[in-house]
């Protein structure tokens, strides 16, 4: 008997995933991994409300602490309109040099293919767009803001997983090809995702930086930091964004990125895709990599071939990014292994499936009494 396999049967049937991943609609604010119905506004309820509050007061804390990125939220309002001039930004970015030189180099980037260095703000402006403009500012400004207050310990943990899943977005973002997902966004949701662990870490230092150091960010470090806070990072770097009215989409993905929404924008599923590749790609032994490709598979219809090519594409986008924003990450990523586990574990499922089709011609063959 040929058998021909379309969808293996974990993908088939999410609740294989089992409870740690899936919870029911009502128990979306007390599992960030969680299926969800996108049920509109819902009366917030009193626990809820006091949640929200010393967020709120946690935020004042940090306001006092910080500054906030002032230049690129100056540019931000400067580029709300598409007829902005250039100058004016300009001028603006020259006020914040670290945040000039990370243009530079992101247009000196193999990504803009350019054959001669631009060594001029004015001159790199023309280069990007609007939209990248705006989104490189973002991602730069907000994060290395933050970052400077951020114990050094935390510096590199907080890179590495940054970085990854602003490489995957964006190569995730690519291989959608023609869906309503724009590369440039995806790195931004990808690199400020976690932004609510550096404000974290610089209010609770010590209490924070023990707990960081959990391997397990999905659901151990969220759960981790419910404990310690009363709210997790996912709610800070959300509620964050808000304050700064930055764009609702980016909002979205990155309150989404820890949640499976069976009905949502494609850039929340790239957000979530992102967020289990930073999980598997570093230490490819761990329970994400099925979640991976059921999400992939599930809501972007990419298979087990693209995943291998996300992840290869992820590496190589790290690399280019770490000397964007000049950092050196620990660890080398091995992609044969990744790819090893990847498709063991998708023939596995095959085999389970084919082993189900089986019992049920078998069954189908007893005649019926
Ligand atoms: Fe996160």
């Amino acid at each position: 008997m040929t058998t021909t396999l379309t969808e293996p049967a974990h993908l088939a049937h999410p609740d294989a995933w089992g409870p740690q991943f899936f919870a029911s609609g009502n128990q979306r604010h007390n599992s960030r991994f969680t299926a969800c119905k996108q049920d509109g506004a819902h009366a917030m309820e009193p626990s809820e409300q006091g949640q929200l509050e010393s967020l709120d007061q946690f935020l004042n804390r940090l306001d006092k602490l910080h500054s906030s990125p002032t230049v690129a939220l100056r540019v931000m309002e400067l580029t709300r309109d598409p007829e902005f001039q250039m100058e004016e930004v300009a001028q603006c970015l020259e006020l914040d040099p670290a945040l000039s030189a990370s243009i530079l180099r992101l247009v000196n980037s193999s990504y803009y293919g350019l054959v001669d260095d631009v060594t001029n703000l004015r001159h790199a402006l023309t280069y990007l767009g609007r939209r990248s403009l705006r989104l490189s500012v973002l991602s730069f400004g907000l994060v290395k803001t933050l970052v400077s207050g951020a114990p050094a310990r935390f510096h590199l943990q907080y890179w590495k997983r940054s970085l990854t899943m602003a490489a995957a977005a964006r190569e995730c973002a690519k291989l959608l090809d023609d869906r309503d997902v724009d590369p440039d966004t995806a790195f931004a949701a990808g690199l400020i995702a976690d932004l609510g662990m550096l404000a974290m870490s610089q209010l609770e230092t010590e209490a924070y930086v023990e707990i960081a150091d959990e391997p397990d960010h999905t659901i151990d470090l969220v759960q981790r930091e419910r404990e310690l806070f009363g709210f997790d990072h996912v709610q800070v770097s959300q509620q964050l964004m808000k304050r700064w009215e930055l764009p609702p989409e980016l909002v979205d993905a990155v309150g989404n990125h820890h949640t499976y929404l069976p009905v949502s924008a494609p850039l929340n599923h790239v957000a979530l895709v992102s967020n289990l590749i930073a999980e598997v790609i570093w230490t490819p032994v761990c329970p994400y990599m099925q979640p991976l490709q059921q999400v992939m598979y599930r809501q972007l219809e990419l298979g087990i071939d693209d995943l291998i090519t996300l992840v290869m594409k992820t590496k190589e986008s790290i690399e280019e990014s770490s000397g964007i924003f000049g950092v050196q990450l620990p660890g080398e990523i091995d992609v044969e292994e990744v790819e090893l586990l990847a498709r063991d574990l998708f023939k596995k499922a095959a085999l389970d499936l084919a082993s189900d089709l089986d019992c049920l011609e078998a069954f189908s063959t007893v005649p019926l009494a």
